[in-house]
């Protein structure tokens, strides 16, 4: 098959969350799996964009009243694999969707343009994975920031008889990001009137909406999602929409040769299921790093995430006073809401000798911790899929989970009986304290369950190939 995705993050380019994560390695998975896959993203002037070269093919799009210039560039890795990033001044800013001053005011723009731009790539950059992706592609739209593209298929190509093949398919990562704009933006999107009823959600204009009445099926990234995205409580306003559409729950997988204890770069040193005296040592090491107390019988629990609500810091936060009470250590690394952020070094400025919390995105000290952490904390109010759990249990760290979408259907509960499990879960968001207590106990009377949750959780397989094979059905339709 011939996929075109398009996506606004994508690793090693640019990241701000698990969606990056994704849409740099289910291609990979994709194109492993012999399909033709061509990624989409902006060009955002970061670290790596000189990995892709200048083709020289340039394009111009009229939107919100304005001429756009685009220069296609290309990073094509393997013969059936390119990433194709779009550069133009308005994607060069120093944030991906705001800065300190907010979210930019023109990222329904931004957007439209990547949407615009990435749907001419078939035609007209050449340079593309093993030629060139014909007009016979399945389009992959990812979240709000590409969920105009479906409707662009449907009104700009197939009326005029190009691409009239092409199947659309968008995946909800995130559902509480749904590019709302006032209903007087549509003039500026390049779109005819009588698609106007499409764009709208109530008396708003909405991205994600439209993509999701406009693909031929939409997936969400994992089934516990997919279903609480049907029901009112989860359906963020759009469950009466997802009930009347195709929808398949998909688990996301992760990148295994970029996350593995054997051969991680980031990481001092290396272990594995059968070896695993190098755990120790990267907690030794990290505890080093971190300026905490060197000390490998007091349990180091982690909290690696976007600092937002969704995310349940204020659990954390609120448990804090207990926390700092324990024999234990903590470590965040985290960036956002400043508020989260003062909360986080608020616990380390109160126990400095058990606390630490680092603000910012360091993709190699995030290796580092989930090497060297014993039990990583996720407890998020809502979390579509989750793929930091899945980084720790690849590493033997214990995830510590509010039991809701992809957390629910990623961690099997701990059982002191059956020995079965691979960490523990928890309802309610207040019950968070009692989840860590369980943790805490088993860590001092128990050490033999602690190592076997650290084997269930490493004997896991979460490699995207059986969700490759999951989508490529999906492509199918
Ligand atoms: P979300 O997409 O909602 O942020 P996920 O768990 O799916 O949540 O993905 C988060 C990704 O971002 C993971 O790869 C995680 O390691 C990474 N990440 C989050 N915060 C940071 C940070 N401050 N530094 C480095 N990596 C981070
Ligand atoms: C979103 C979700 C997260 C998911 C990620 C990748 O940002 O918040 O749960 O893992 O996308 O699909």
């Amino acid at each position: 098959m011939n996929l075109l995705f398009v996506s606004s993050e994508v690793a090693p380019f640019s990241q701000t969350g698990g969606l990056g994560d994704v849409c740099g390695a289910l291609p990979i998975a994709l194109a492993q799996r012999g399909h033709r896959v061509v990624v989409v993203s902006p060009a955002y002037g970061r670290a790596n964009d000189h990995l892709a070269w200048d083709t020289g093919v340039t394009a111009r799009f009229w939107l919100f009243g304005e001429q756009h210039d685009v220069r296609y560039r290309v990073y094509r890795p393997q013969d059936n694999l390119a990433f194709v990033l779009i550069d133009s001044l308005c994607f060069r800013r120093s944030g991906i969707y705001g800065d300190s001053n907010g979210v930019y005011g023109d990222n329904l723009m931004r957007f439209a343009l990547l949407c615009r731009a990435a749907l001419e790539v078939p035609r007209r950059v050449e340079a593309l994975a093993d030629g060139r992706l014909g007009d016979e592609f399945v389009l992959h739209a990812h979240d709000w920031h590409a969920g105009l593209a479906p409707l662009y298929l449907r009104a700009h190509y197939h009326p005029v008889g190009l691409y009239t093949r092409c199947r659309s398919v968008i995946t909800v990562h995130n559902a509480a990001h749904q590019g709302r704009y006032a209903a007087s933006e549509f003039g500026g999107l390049d779109l005819s009137p009588r698609h106007m009823e499409t764009t709208m959600w109530g008396d708003t204009l909405a991205a994600l909406k439209t993509g999701l009445v406009s693909a031929d099926h939409v997936t969400a990234v994992s089934p516990s999602f997919a279903r609480d995205l049907r029901t009112p409580e989860g359906g963020f306003g759009l469950d009466a929409i997802l009930r009347r559409v195709p929808l398949t729950g998909i688990l996301n997988g992760i990148d295994t040769t970029l996350w593995d204890p054997a051969s991680d770069k980031h990481v001092p040193q290396s272990y594995s299921l059968q070896d695993m005296a190098g755990k120790a040592a990267c907690k030794a090491a990290l505890q080093r790093e971190l300026g905490l107390p060197v000390r490998p019988e007091v349990p180091l629990f982690a909290f690696v995430s976007r600092l937002d609500g969704q995310k349940g810091v204020d659990s954390v936060l609120r448990l804090a006073p207990w926390i700092l009470e324990q024999d234990l250590q903590f470590v965040a690394l985290g960036s956002g809401a400043s508020t989260l952020q003062n909360g986080l070094k608020g616990m380390e400025a109160r126990a400095p000798h058990r606390a630490r919390a680092i603000i910012g995105f360091d993709v190699p000290l995030s290796h580092r911790i989930y090497a060297g952490a014993d039990f990583l904390l996720v407890p998020s109010l809502f979390e579509p899929c989750g793929l930091t759990q899945l980084y720790a249990m690849r590493y033997g760290a214990i995830p510590i989970v509010r039991a809701t979408g992809g957390l629910r259907d990623s961690v099997r509960p701990w059982g002191p009986v059956s020995h079965d499990g691979t960490g523990w879960l928890y309802d309610e968001p207040d019950q968070l304290g009692q989840a860590m207590f369980w943790a805490f106990r088993t860590w001092w009377d128990h050490p033999n369950s602690i190592h076997q949750l650290r084997v269930n959780g490493m004997s896991q397989d979460w490699s995207w190939g059986p969700a490759a094979e999951r989508y490529e059905a999906v492509y199918q339709g």
